[in-house]
């Protein structure tokens, strides 16, 4: 892989062909913390938080600008407090997230809490943490007076909406198949629907104890380009400027534009297998016809197709800039909000980056376990490490496919083809199809851009312990996050009294005692 491609997140570098986080070189951070493990950069995510601020800032002259970071896509909590050190606000999920990025000292003001089927205990949180509540079910606004008025406070809401996207044709990269995005978005189950949104809007105004301050849209990464985030910006503001006319002249305070932004690599659908469709109808009756040539001919044309066969992904280009983004999102809105006359004086631009603003901040480092090599029947090369993805089931979800670097060779031959993969019992297919130098058991590989989402979806499948995070900064480096035990894989297990007392279970023998036994010891 290029030094180019690697660089283009600052706190990556190559120096005497090692790779190096901030100013530490990876491998000695396996050395001193273990593998696997997570890695964050802080100085890359402060480094992202300022590019998206200064360039929103540039491109909106009329009001100020907030970032508010997506916290579900990393909830390390030292890696948020060096947010909101930064005077980031936040986009929340559920009470746990909110909960969890309130000890992190953000401003209130700047916490943007979403979701659909808020109970009205979060919402009572919600309205007495003074931050703001994007609502997307139709009867959220009464529930929410009823809460600010029994505190006897005001709750500032903002309203997610959906407009229809019809101009947006090309694929979606959230499907496997060739589905459009204006479909994809509108299957995605979140925002009030439009049918609902003027009279959700109109009671919201009716309400003495809720002000309507803003509107909301998060559409995701249905596609990196800013063709995507043209189309979409430019239906939002014909959707707010109608909302602006039903509603008699009400203006946003604050318009919030979501996430979706992709990170420099982009390691999402890089994966997708979009030809299974001419492989099953092509591909398929031609493998199962070519048996019938014999065992021998069969196998040594398996062997000279399987390259194509296990999908050899080229190198995705690097995509827009967070500047890039910026621009596009703001020219558009700017532009067409002018031209339906909406003055934008002093309204507050807000974008909620997940993966854009954590995906190249974090890393993961893992160890190669053993290369296995087989020549018959067909050959075929694995390279077995000790992570798995179970640990980034979030990138398995989205199909991501990580750029893979042998972090001591940087600089050597790629002579080694081979699937890269995990240890659970699955196929765990982390890297396929890889071109590496000549690695060996204990070498450390890197899986670039796991900042966002991975640590977050990490599971225990096959009661393997999740890692530890690492926050670098500088030449420093510390444990953020843990590493699991496998007493701490069983904690939540309880095993009732009735069955605890089996002649083969292992652990204290108290065959009197009143409670379920704990299965971790
Ligand atoms: C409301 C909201 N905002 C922001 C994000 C962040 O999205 P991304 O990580 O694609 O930037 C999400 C992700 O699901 C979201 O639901």
């Amino acid at each position: 892989m290029s030094r180019e491609r690697i660089e283009r997140s600052g706190c990556l570098s190559v120096r005497n062909g090692r790779l190096f986080v901030e100013d530490i070189a990876a491998s000695d951070i396996v050395e001193r913390f273990g593998s696997p493990l997570f890695v964050l950069s802080e100085a890359q995510l402060r480094s992202n938080f300022r590019r998206y601020r200064d360039a929103l800032q540039r491109g909106w002259p009329d009001g100020p600008v907030d970032i508010l970071p997506a916290f579900k896509a990393n909830l390390s909590l030292a890696a948020r407090r060096v947010l909101s050190e930064e005077g980031a606000g936040a986009d929340v999920y559920s009470p746990g997230e909110l909960a969890g990025v309130l000890r992190t000292g953000v401003d209130p003001e700047r916490v943007s809490v979403n979701g659909g089927g808020k109970e009205f205990e979060h919402l009572r949180c919600c309205v007495e943490a003074g931050v703001r509540i994007t609502v997307e079910d139709i009867d959220e606004v009464d529930l929410i007076e009823q809460a600010a008025a029994k505190l006897g406070k005001t709750a500032r809401i903002r309203l997610r909406v959906k407009p229809p996207v019809p101009g947006l044709w090309k694929p979606t990269d959230f499907a496997r198949s060739f589905i459009p995005i204006d479909l994809g978005f509108q299957v995605y189950k979140s925002g009030l629907p439009l049918d609902n949104v003027v009279d959700v809007g109109r009671r919201a105004l009716a309400h003495p104890h809720v002000e309507l301050v803003g509107l909301h849209l998060h559409a995701g990464r249905h596609s990196a380009s800013l063709w995507y985030w043209e189309g979409l910006m430019r239906h939002y503001a014909g959707l707010i400027a109608d909302l602006c006319q039903a509603w008699n002249g009400w203006r946003p305070q604050e318009i919030d534009v979501g996430g979706g932004m992709a990170a420099p690599r982009d390691p999402h659908s890089r994966m997708l297998e979009r030809g299974d469709f001419l492989g099953s109808v092509v591909g398929y009756p031609l493998l199962a016809g070519l048996r019938l040539l014999g065992e021998k001919t069969y196998h040594a044309t398996l062997s000279r197709l399987l390259g194509a066969l296990l999908h050899e992904h080229p190198t995705r280009p690097i995509a827009p800039s967070i500047e890039d983004y910026a621009a596009t999102i703001t020219s558009t809105l700017r532009r067409e909000l002018g031209a339906r006359g909406i003055s934008l004086s002093g309204v507050r631009l807000q974008a909620e980056p997940g993966r854009g603003l954590y995906g190249d901040a974090g890393l993961h480092l893992t160890r190669v376990k053993v290369v296995k090599r087989q020549r018959q029947p067909v050959p075929l090369n694995w390279v077995l490490t000790d992570t798995t993805e179970f640990f980034m089931m979030c990138g398995t979800l989205e199909a991501n496919r990580y750029d893979v670097i042998a972090v001591d060779m940087v600089d050597a031959p790629a002579t080694l083809q081979a699937e890269v993969v995990g240890h659970s019992c699955g196929p765990d297919r982390l890297a396929p199809s890889q071109h590496l130098p000549e690695v060996e058991p204990a070498d450390v590989l890197a899986l670039l851009d796991t900042g966002a989402y991975q640590d977050a979806s990490a599971s225990n499948f096959n009661a393997i312990p999740r890692p530890a995070t690492v926050l670098v900064c500088g030449a420093n480096a510390e444990i953020v996050k843990t590493a699991e035990t496998v007493d701490d894989v069983f904690a939540r297990d309880v095993i009732p009294e009735r069955l605890a007392t089996s002649p083969h279970a292992s652990g204290p023998d108290d065959s009197d005692a009143a409670e379920p036994q704990r299965a971790a010891s």
